[in-house]
């Protein structure tokens, strides 16, 4: 048996990491500013982290839900403080598409409706829910599509007002920042408008804050710096540091009923041992305060680089639109300087760093773009 062929692989294979820094086997060292997709929230390897999962591995590694778990509670307690939604509550899943699956599955059994409205060049992942709300069709089989969704561009609130006016829509979803799009800040006003539009509707919000979440930007969901509440809140990535791990933070308002939502591995114990631990290290190296202080630095080196179109992003989730002469700019800073990055097509670079990514990581990177830019 050999692998079905879905992924365009480097040709590169990590075998060790520590903090941003990946080895691959012969030894050659690598400065990592794409953390797997925004997955190495705290570095790779933090000790704290592989202290937490192997001590659980070795007391319990799985039951599943039909059992207590205060694991479980430990972390809806720990990221109600942390997210500043105390009151919400928390269901576990296993991966980003599934979080927003059971979000729009939970908006559409709330209010009795049936659509949903996404943004033109979202993402919202690769399962048939997620897939029907992502603005990319070549990624979608007849089977996924639907005339459930509608798509309007992002930050046009007249095409939002139409729409939801119709009271036809359980739910807006929305990420936090479009990170496959390109990083793509939706204005605070925006949001603002989005939100009254949503409560004037009866519409929920969904708020994908599955790569923009976390902490990344420096607020713990890239949402709240336009100061609105979503209904429904989604995460993955960088929550568990590289363990599987989905959650949705639900609204009181929304009512639960036994075996609406459910899944065998959610919420399991390895899980929520890693989830705790990110958190408990966000707290501990107060992260988002330096994912805000490192973004103003890449910020105020890069904006109005000469090989930029724009920079764009908030703290550590940045995207740097690159002249159409620097195409194959990221390939160079991979076989020349050693740096991964991340990318949204040939114009876009992407830095998904770990929020605590050293300054003279940070150096590093900005003095390799010089010199290849020059
Ligand atoms: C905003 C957003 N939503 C959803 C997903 C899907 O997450 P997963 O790959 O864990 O299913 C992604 C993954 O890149 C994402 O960036």
């Amino acid at each position: 048996m050999d692998l079905f062929n879905v992924y365009k692989r480097w040709d590169i294979e990590p075998v060790r990491g520590s903090g941003s820094t990946l080895w691959d086997a012969a030894g050659q060292e690598y400065l990592d500013l794409y953390g797997g997709h925004a997955v190495i929230s705290i570095g790779h390897s933090h000790p704290h982290y592989v202290e937490a999962i192997s001590k659980q591995i070795a007391k319990l590694g799985f039951y599943s839900n039909a059992v207590q778990n205060s694991l479980q509670d430990t972390l809806a307690q720990k990221l109600g403080v942390i997210s500043e939604y105390p009151d919400y509550h928390l269901f576990l899943c296993n991966s980003g598409a599934e979080a927003n699956e059971n979000a729009l599955k939970l908006a559409s059994f709330h209010t009795g409706r049936a659509k949903v409205l996404a943004f033109g060049a979202a993402f919202h992942g690769r399962t048939s829910g997620a897939v029907s709300v992502t603005d990319n069709p070549k990624i979608r089989a007849p089977f996924n599509e639907t005339d459930k969704v509608t798509f309007v561009p992002l930050g046009d609130l007249e095409a939002v007002k139409k729409e939801l006016d119709t009271q036809a829509y359980a739910a807006v979803i929305i990420e936090g920042i479009q990170g496959v799009a390109g990083i793509r800040v939706p204005d605070d006003s925006f949001l603002k408008g989005l939100r009254a539009l949503c409560d004037q509707t009866g519409t929920l919000l969904v708020a994908d804050e599955i790569q923009s979440g976390c902490g990344r930007t420096g607020k713990f969901f890239a949402h709240q710096h336009a100061g609105v509440k979503a209904d429904l809140i989604t995460m993955a990535k960088g929550l568990a540091g590289g363990i599987p791990i989905g959650a949705v933070l639900i609204n009181p308002v929304i009512q639960a009923s036994y075996g609406l939502l459910g899944t065998t591995f959610g919420g399991n114990h390895i899980a929520c041992a890693a989830a705790i631990a990110v958190l408990e290290v966000m707290e501990q190296e107060k992260l988002m305060a330096h994912a805000t202080k490192l973004g103003e630095w890449f910020e105020q080196q890069l904006k109005g680089d000469p090989a930029l179109v724009e920079y764009r992003g908030r703290g550590l989730m940045i995207g740097l639109e690159i002249k159409p002469e620097f195409v194959g700019l990221r390939d160079r800073l991979l076989k020349e300087k050693h740096i991964f990055t991340g990318a949204s097509g040939e114009r876009v670079i992407r830095l998904l760093p770990a929020l605590n990514l050293p300054e003279e990581s940070a150096r590093k990177f900005v003095e390799a773009w010089k010199d290849l830019t020059k």
